[in-house]
């Protein structure tokens, strides 16, 4: 691929080394406004506005590095997913994000929310909202979780093991509550981005394989347990997914187990849920469906399929996580040192330190994620140059933007954003190298509310016992 470019042969060079996808920007400082939450502009001197409050403020009063949520953002996504789905239940799914303020909003927006541990089930917990209307996953729950989903009063668990139905249905008997519960059925569809696998058999720890039988033995075993109430069977396919084959391939799947369940006991299992993984932008490369045509594609998809198979079609459910908590939060942060580093051929990158890294957004470093980043704090004059946003750990693969075009004044003492950075960052954070988690915060008509406050060494301290 060859670039021509204003700033001569070595901008041209680099260019050639980025990825396909990624073209190289006519103003390196306009925004791509699809990776970003709606209430995000640039002002005339270039700076990045988020819900009337500019990034030079947020930074000044919170610091660096931090996640900034536009509250309506998240919301509004929420209520579309509530609206086009209207007559299926919709859960978010926390594990893309989670504290009680957000657990408090997607609950007002009409969602129900999907755990997948005790500590997640305690944070909802805590946000007072109603658990009847929380789903508890996980291949490994424990006897303390199950007790505590049972007692708490959640509204279903969706089992993932033969030894989860003797477990839960020993704990429910002694509890004397009868919890409703779901089947997790692996249908050999496993999807990412634009590509879906669809195999016989699967290789991964979560839920029943069909093609083996054992999906039809684990729902034969809940409906046998009279502790247990089997409400239905549930399906959860991948991440990122942009098209709608996976999920046909999938629905066809469970739907079948469900007629032959039905075939074989005389029982149409009431509720049947697809799962989540509706792809977000995080690069010119993605294009995202809308909860609107999603819901028209999943709909026709299922009415198809049931009447096709000659069965009801039963009450559906789906759990959005990433799209509703992702593009709604950008990650910003301090540059520290920039160099320029030579590749063969003449060409260079320019490696952009910021004061974050793979401790909170290890997607990059864990599944190659790609990531876009603007400069936020001023308009440059300056051309574009490739460059790679790296963090401060002890560590080479601490990439957080593999491949971007910024600025080639880019500098310390600038500040950098990065968008789609809501759901997996924050959740998924560590404390590598004892660096303090960032914190959480969320703008709303120019006002700053703190979600989750920044760690402190202290706080980390405070765990050594020594
Ligand atoms: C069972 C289940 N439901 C929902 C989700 C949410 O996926 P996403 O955030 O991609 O929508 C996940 C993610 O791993 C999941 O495992």
């Amino acid at each position: 691929m060859t670039h021509t470019h204003v700033a001569g042969s070595i901008h041209a060079d680099s260019a050639a080394r980025a990825p396909s996808w990624l073209r190289l920007p006519s103003d390196v400082n306009a925004l791509l406004q699809s990776l970003w939450s709606t209430g995000i502009r640039k002002d005339e001197s270039g700076v990045l506005t988020v819900a009337g409050l500019d990034v030079i403020e947020i930074a000044d009063r919170v610091g660096t590095p931090v996640y900034v949520v536009d509250e309506a953002d998240l919301r509004a996504r929420a209520r579309a997913f509530a609206d086009a789905f209207q007559g299926w239940d919709v859960y978010y799914a926390a594990k893309s994000f989670l504290c009680t303020t957000v657990a408090r909003w997607v609950s007002e927006e009409g969602l129900g929310i999907d755990v997948c541990t005790g500590g997640e089930l305690a944070v909802v917990q805590r946000a007072g909202l109603d658990l009847r209307r929380v789903g508890l996953h996980g291949n490994n729950k424990s006897v303390e979780e199950l007790w505590y989903a049972l007692s708490a009063g959640v509204g279903r668990i969706i089992i993932d093991s033969f030894d989860e139905i003797t477990k839960l249905g020993q704990i429910a008997e002694e509890l004397q509550i009868r919890p409703r519960v779901m089947v997790r059925a692996t249908t050999g569809v496993e999807a990412h981005t634009h590509e879906y696998i669809a195999t016989a058999h699967e290789d991964q720890k979560f839920g029943f394989s069909i093609a083996s039988g054992s999906a039809a033995d684990a729902l034969v075993a809940c409906y046998q347990q009279p502790a247990l109430e089997l409400i239905g069977i549930h399906s959860h396919i991948g991440s990122q997914i942009f098209d709608t084959e996976g999920f046909q391939v999938a629905a066809r799947r469970t739907l079948r187990l469900h007629a032959d369940f039905a075939a074989q006991t005389g029982v149409e299992l009431n509720e049947l849920d697809l799962g989540g993984g509706f792809g977000i932008a995080y690069t010119s490369a993605d294009t995202p469906s809308t909860p609107a045509a999603l819901a028209r594609s999943l709909r026709e998809i299922i009415a198809n399929e049931c009447s096709a198979l000659g069965v009801a079609v039963p009450h559906l459910s789906i759990e959005p996580g990433r799209a509703i908590s992702g593009p709604s939060t950008f990650a910003l942060y301090s540059v520290g040192t920039v160099k320029p580093v030579a590749l063969d051929g003449g060409a260079s990158r320019l490696y952009v330190a910021v004061d974050g890294g793979m401790s909170d957004n290890i997607r990059t470093a864990l599944y190659a994620a790609e990531y876009s980043a603007t400069l936020a704090s001023r308009r440059s004059a300056a051309p574009p140059v490739l460059a790679r946003v790296v963090g401060k750990h002890c560590e080479g693969g601490d990439i957080l933007v593999r491949d971007e075009f910024l600025p080639a004044d880019i500098a310390a003492g600038d500040l950098l954003a990065v968008p789609g950075s809501g759901a997996y960052s924050r959740s998924m954070a560590s404390n590598y190298n004892y660096v303090p988690r960032p914190p959480v915060i969320a703008i709303r008509d120019g006002q700053i509310t703190t979600l989750l406050r920044r760690e402190t060494i202290e706080d980390l301290l405070r765990l050594d016992a020594g």
